[in-house]
């Protein structure tokens, strides 16, 4: 018996107004050229007043439900990585499972920021290999516009909103690094960096918060910490930097994304890149950027692929997995 947690469909969801560079330059000391050439990015997705995370959840899990030909009750479990649910609780997840008509399985949120898809793909990948569920929906989906210090330029500019969506289905493998599906995990996080980038509110200490950053701080952990994990990941899985197809890396910022495959002694013909539309969408990046890059036909069934990301806490990680 190997089991493998294997990718059988996936989709995204953009909220409809996208907001490019420029439009911070009527309210901020900014411009669309410092945002590029500092970013990568170029535009972004903001969703509408009255649209929430669940929503765009919802949008994103129907895409990957009709990809892999499935009903919502046919999943066992959903599992959504944000930071952003619509309310302090009930779950984010357990809202989308209502809204998809779900009336089996168990909903939970996961929250590691950044990293917290690569998280949520661990916990699914757990509850595959233990038993507990055979098909799970796993979503990172994120409204950051809502947590945006709007007069605070080194921040705001930076962030946007969106959902992906994949579902992981257990099949029986060989056990070998060949096999389809999740072949390795790393995680890691070191909250003695809390202060680097966090929310400065929230229920229990009954305010509301807004996101600070040190971005240079982050930063310069961000390529050492994200490289490290890629490789841990994949000796752990057997494979080599050689071997990789794709890297879907979060999608923070291009010079971290380069910076990163520059270390790992990749060519960055083989990373999958969405910072430029969709700026850092946190837990939503990866999926989105899995998606686009599948429905680009950069990602194709054999191929081999590591996502890695980084984010508050600190919190980082990375998954190794066979599409
Ligand atoms: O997703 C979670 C993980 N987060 C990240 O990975 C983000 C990591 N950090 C970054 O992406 C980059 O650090 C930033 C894009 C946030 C900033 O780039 P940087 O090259 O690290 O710039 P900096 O923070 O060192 O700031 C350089 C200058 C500063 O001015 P002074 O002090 O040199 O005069 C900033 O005040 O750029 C200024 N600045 C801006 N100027 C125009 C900061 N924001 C802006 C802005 N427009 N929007």
């Amino acid at each position: 018996m190997n089991r493998r947690a294997v990718v059988t469909g996936i989709g995204h969801y953009l909220p409809e107004r996208v907001v490019p560079n420029s439009e911070f330059e009527a309210t901020l000391d900014t411009t669309d050229e410092w945002i590029r050439s500092r970013s990568g990015i170029e535009r972004r997705h903001f969703a509408a007043e009255n649209e929430t995370t669940s929503d765009l959840a919802t949008k994103a899990a129907l895409a990957a439900l009709k990809d892999a030909g499935l009903e919502a009750d046919d999943v066992d479990a959903i599992v959504v990585a944000t930071s952003t649910a619509d309310l302090t609780f009930p779950s984010a997840a357990t809202m989308v499972q209502a809204s998809l008509g779900m009336t089996r399985g168990f909903a939970f949120d996961v929250q590691a920021v950044c990293a917290g898809f690569v998280y949520a793909l661990s916990t699914a990948n757990a509850l595959i290999l233990s038993g507990q569920a055979s098909r799970v929906l796993v979503i990172g989906a994120e409204t950051f516009s809502r947590i945006m210090d709007w007069t605070d330029r080194s921040t705001c500019v930076l962030f946007g909103d969106g959902a992906g969506a994949l579902i992981l289905e257990g099949q029986e493998g060989k056990g070998t690094p060949q096999d389809r599906g999740i072949l390795a995990v790393d995680l890691n996080s070191d909250g003695r960096y809390k202060d680097l980038l966090y929310v400065d509110g929230g229920v229990s200490t009954q305010t509301t918060g807004y996101l600070r950053m040190q971005g240079n701080q982050v930063f310069r952990h961000a390529v050492e910490k994200l490289a490290q994990t890629a490789d841990t990941a994949l000796a752990r899985a057997g494979l080599e930097t050689s071997d990789v197809d794709w890297i879907v890396p979060h999608q923070a910022n291009i010079r971290i994304i380069k910076g990163t495959a520059k270390k790992m002694g990749l060519d960055m013909d083989k990373v999958v890149v969405t910072v430029q539309d969709h700026g850092n969408t946190s837990a939503a990046s990866i999926p989105l950027a899995l998606s686009v890059g599948k429905s680009r036909g950069q990602i194709k069934p054999g191929d081999l692929v590591v996502t890695e990301a980084i984010g508050g806490g600190l919190a980082w990680g990375a998954v190794v997995l066979r599409w």
